[in-house]
């Protein structure tokens, strides 16, 4: 069963209490749950992973890339802005992945407005809080689906 990682990064772990005018009274937990729902539904393993930490983030992507993951939706949270690490960690897998904000970035602080990642995404979805990780799943899940169809007719192009 091909694997679908959620990667969040520091202060994630806080969803629900943390600043919940930014974003919003869901738990990560409660989030992570209703994502793993869908993705089964869908026929998809859903793998969680939150941290604090810049290097256990970085390992999980290197994990991912020995596991073949098929899809990544990320949050780097905080590390959005600052880590060249992760990005380039992300840029060696070419796991494809989409990038997830519960908050408009470009509605806050101005240091906020710049991603290290945005460019290497297959898209972004910022503002839209908990329900950003949803769709951003349903997109993940029609671009596998796509890839699969588009691989079954070049197999099968293959055998004519
Ligand atoms: C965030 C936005 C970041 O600027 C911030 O540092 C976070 C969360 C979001 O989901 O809106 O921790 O990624």
């Amino acid at each position: 069963m091909a694997e679908i990682l959620v990667l969040n990064g520091p202060n994630l772990n806080l969803l629900g209490t943390r600043e919940p005018r930014y974003y919003g009274s869901s738990s990560l937990e409660t989030i992570n749950t209703e994502l793993a729902r869908i993705a089964a539904e869908a026929g998809y393993k859903l793998s969680v992973f939150q941290s604090n930490a810049e290097h256990e983030l970085v390992q999980r992507v290197h994990q991912s890339m020995e596991q073949k993951a098929a899809f990544i939706l990320l949050n780097p949270a905080a590390f959005t802005h600052t880590s060249i690490a992760l990005r380039d960690a992300l840029a060696a897998t070419a796991i494809p992945f989409i990038e997830v904000h519960l908050s408009n970035i470009h509605a806050r602080e101005s240091f906020r407005r710049h991603s290290y990642f945005s460019d290497l995404a297959k898209g972004v979805i910022s503002g839209l809080g908990a329900q950003g990780y949803e769709l951003a799943l349903a997109a993940a899940i029609r671009y596998l689906k796509n890839q699969d169809n588009n691989r079954g007719h070049t197999q099968d192009q293959e055998a004519h």
